[in-house]
């Protein structure tokens, strides 16, 4: 067997299968494109999908890749064994429609015996337990001895993915040699222990399955291969396992030096070690890929691998952030193949950071929270977390459900996933809601209509806004009707009409419909599948009928404007891209006569010079008049020209694309200016964050800015005439004026000790002598109990002995405090009881101790009377 590392493998996989007439391909990204069955990509087949099933043409019939995939079916296994990743590169060759299973198997022993080198007596291989054809050619063709054949059910040997092209299989299996095996006497391939190790399987891709789960046979059965490179270096490096291997090895030591933990040492540290030197594979390549940590879809699987390989650093003693500085190393051992990794390496480490820093704030206060669940679980004896529960961590303080699930197994215990769940629907629910998706205009469109409207419309509105037609149908109260009269709101269908519906995040047009018999309002234009486009028409005067003559005429100052902040609006997000990367995709915008707001994913807030910059640039292309212009082009060449084109947009053969001088080109089928100087001017009036790493710009062009420069010069015209300035001179007269304000508070502060001093030395002057000892009993209104309570210490301080009762009160609230100084208690003064007799005179009472005490009462007109009694009562207790 030959010793070669995971780049080699992969160079001399792809060359032996070029010389066999295949197209070698670049590994396509790990976010699928036009597939919404699948979440990453997990399979070299899975981008190629299209190619099988004959919906694209192949640039040729033989292909060969190695394919960046992740697969997180078993995320909480990664770690426990050396066998689970996420992340790995399938090595794939391809056929589509041209060899079939005698070629593929022939190449693939081929390869195996002669340029892996591997000895015939340790390949195994299985088959298909009915398919006879693959068996026969193993056996009689290659010469594999039967009993080194194993025939395995539908389980092990048909391959398919959730839809999509699928077939039999047939696996190849090293035999690592007796001192691998289990020792039980059926031990062979497919057995779970480490002798046979399943290196690559062949599948014989014959049928397509669609979502119900049907197969229809393929015009052309296929060939489809998949071969983990890991894996493959594994074995031909008589390594235990992956983690052995370089350059995953570099990853692994770079964890055991961080940590000071080495590996190999305990099973704990292990996983950990394990987990960190996996996920941080998987989380640099989804990155470079453009996912961004979220809490939805492959966002939040991108979280989870951050998350769960944080904490396990935190479990092996890393104390500070770590994952974001060793993605230079998977950068650094993996840039060669793929050149994506070192051109977006700051963001990489960027948004790594973040999320580490995110998670980093939470994650404390998140653990203890775990800690008393788990407690109070084992003291009541039970082993199943509430879902609920469980949910709060994971909203609250970002803690991934196979976090808490992890944590928990830790421990024994589980989690009730179905309330999880339900949980986290009525948070969709209620993110549903906040958005109103809901359908304005009261009607139910698809529900009603679909079915009646066998109309099409032809869009005329490019090009004209006043057009001729004819009325095809009216719908009045979701029911076919034969005319809309004065007064009358109803849907009219036009066999050609210059107004645009609504989408592509684009407002329909507003305008009239009308002939001689009457005048309608269209209110509102929506477009509903392809090409049924629905006006929404008050009649202002007498009637429209069906089958009738009439004029459009879109309301071309609104339209306008629209199209200006449609065209801005393509202008904005090139520039977001300049500015803050290529990350940046779309990820909703409407587009109104007033303004524009364009959603998109980015994971932090934008800083007031990246804004900046990014206004500027708009509106320089705006002052450069670039001219604007409609390509029809297929799909492909508008890729293959650099055209953005949106994810979840249809598009027909032919696409309508957009393209701005040479600096944006975007697929869309919205209405635009003819020159970005139409435009007028670009700004931006917020940015804000929606949901998790995703943003929104408002912004607004043309006359609506110079409405917006009207408003800002009143505003500071206002401004100026209350701060008794000109406009030139506002800012430096309000600093002054802010200056003058410091002062004059400072003034204040200076004057109230002043007026607090000198009210104490009122206080402190109305003292009188019982016996020789100090007295001071004073009403002081305009305090609650503490100011009394505090007044009554400054004065002790300031007098050193004194015996001291004072009484606030309004209406029928009355409080005392009593407090003296410790000499005076040891001559018998008693707070407690002076101030309780104090408050009976106001019908309330109160006491405490000698030295302090406070009372309340009822009436306050008595306070004085009350204060009266102190001196009687001093008197008294000074004779005892
Ligand atoms: N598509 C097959 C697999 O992933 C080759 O195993």
């Amino acid at each position: 067997m030959k010793k070669l590392g995971l780049h080699q493998l992969r160079k001399m996989f792809l060359e032996f299968f070029q010389e066999k007439g295949h197209l070698a391909a670049k590994s396509f990204p790990l976010v699928p494109k036009d597939d919404k069955s699948l979440l990453l990509i997990n399979a070299g087949m899975a981008p190629l999908k299209p190619y099988f099933s004959g919906a694209k043409e192949p640039p040729r019939k033989r292909m060969t890749t190695c394919q960046k995939c992740v697969r997180t079916g078993d995320i909480d296994n990664v770690g426990k064994t050396d066998r689970h990743a996420t992340f790995f590169e399938m090595l794939g060759n391809f056929s589509f429609g041209d060899y079939f299973k005698i070629e593929a198997i022939r190449w693939a022993w081929e390869f195996m015996t002669e340029r892996m080198e591997v000895s015939k007596e340790d390949l195994w291989v299985s088959v298909y337990k009915d398919d006879e054809e693959a068996y026969k050619i193993w056996n009689e063709q290659i010469g594999v001895p039967s009993k080194r054949i194993v025939k395995l059910g539908k389980e092990d040997n048909f391959w398919e993915l959730e839809t999509g092209p699928c077939g039999p299989c047939s696996e190849i299996y090293i035999d690592r040699g007796e001192e691998y095996t289990c020792g039980s006497p059926t031990c062979k391939p497919g057995c779970e222990c480490d002798r046979y190790v399943e290196v690559w399987n062949l599948v014989f891709t014959q049928f397509e399955k669609d979502d119900r789960g049907n197969y229809t046979p393929l015009p052309n059965p296929n060939i489809d291969t998949g071969m983990g490179l890991e894996r493959l270096a594994a074995v031909m490096n008589g390594a235990d396992n992956i983690f052995e291997i370089e350059p995953i090895s570099t990853i692994l030591n770079e964890v055991e030096k961080l940590s000071g933990v080495k590996y190999g040492e305990s099973k704990k540290d292990d996983m950990s070690i394990r987990v960190i030197t996996d996920h941080l594979r998987a989380i640099t390549f989804l990155v470079s890929d453009g996912v961004i940590p979220s809490n939805e879809g492959r966002g939040y699987v991108l979280r989870r691998l951050i998350r769960r390989a944080s904490r396990h650093g935190k479990l092996l003693g890393i104390k500070d952030n770590f994952l974001y500085n060793m993605v230079k190393l998977v950068i650094d051992n993996w840039k060669e193949e793929y050149q994506e990794l070192e051109e977006r390496e700051v963001q990489i480490s960027k948004i790594i950071k973040i999320e580490e820093e995110k998670f980093e704030e939470t994650i404390d206060q998140g653990l203890n929270i775990l800690k008393e669940y788990i407690k109070e679980l084992t003291d009541k004896k039970l082993d199943k977390l509430d879902g609920i529960k469980a949910f709060k961590l994971y909203d609250t303080y970002g803690f991934p459900l196979d976090l808490t699930k992890e944590i928990l197994e830790e421990e024994g215990l589980s989690i009730d996933e179905s309330a999880f769940n339900e949980e986290m629907e009525k948070q969709r629910d209620r993110a549903r809601k906040a958005r109103g998706d809901s359908d304005d205009n009261g009607w139910k469109i698809e529900e009603n209509l679909s079915s009646i409207i066998g109309t099409e419309t032809y869009f005329k509105g490019y090009d004209k806004l006043s057009l001729e037609t004819e009325t095809l149908m009216i719908i009045k109260e979701n029911e076919v009707s034969e005319e809309l009269k004065e007064g009358e709101e109803g849907i009219i269908i036009l066999k050609e009409t210059p107004f645009y519906g609504e989408s592509g995040g684009q407002i329909g047009d507003h305008g009239i419909v009308y002939n001689n018999c009457g005048k309608g309002i269209v209110k509102d234009t929506k477009k509903i599948s392809d090409d049924k486009i629905l006006h929404f028409v008050v009649m202002k005067n007498g009637k429209i009928g069906n089958n009738e003559k009439v004029v459009a005429s879109v309301d071309n100052k609104k339209r306008y404007s629209i199209a200006r902040n449609h065209s801005a609006t393509h202008l904005l997000h090139k520039a977001l891209k300049e500015v803050i990367g290529e990350h940046v995709n779309q990820a909703g915008s409407l587009v109104t006569d007033e303004r524009l707001r364009f959603d998109f994913t980015h994971f932090q807030g934008l800083e007031i010079k990246e804004i900046e910059q990014i206004e500027k640039i708009v509106n320089d292309k705006i002052f450069e008049s670039l001219e604007v212009l409609v390509l029809e082009k297929t799909l492909e060449e508008a890729k293959e020209m650099g055209a953005t084109a949106l994810f979840d947009e249809k598009y027909g053969d032919k696409v309508r694309t957009i393209k701005i001088g040479d600096f944006s080109m975007e697929l869309c089928g919205g209405t635009h200016v003819n020159n970005t100087s139409e435009i007028g001017m670009f700004k931006i009036l917020s940015e804000s964050g929606i949901a998790s790493g995703i943003r929104r710009i408002e912004a607004i062009t043309g006359y609506k800015v110079y409405e917006y420069i009207n408003d800002m010069e009143n505003k500071a015209l206002q401004l100026a005439e209350l701060l008794k300035t000109n406009r030139e001179n506002i800012v430096s007269r309000a600093k002054t004026l802010n200056q003058e304000n410091k002062t004059l508070e400072k003034e204040i502060e200076r004057l109230k000790m002043k007026l607090a001093s000198s009210k104490t030395q009122d206080i402190i002057d109305s003292a009188y002598e019982v016996k020789g000892i100090k007295v001071i009993a004073n009403r002081v209104d305009g305090m609650d109990i503490n100011g009394l309570r505090q007044l009554g210490d400054q004065i002790k301080d300031k007098m050193g002995s004194v015996l001291i009762v004072l009484g606030t009160g309004k209406d029928n609230k009355v409080n005392f405090i009593a407090t003296a100084t410790q000499d005076l208690v040891k001559q018998g003064i008693h707070c407690g009881n002076i101030v309780r007799e104090v408050a009976k005179v106001t019908h309330g009472g109160g006491g405490g101790r000698p030295n302090m005490a406070q009372a309340g009462g009822k009436d306050s007109s008595k306070i004085d009377e009350a204060l009266s009694k102190v001196k009687g009562l001093v008197n008294n207790q000074l004779k005892i």
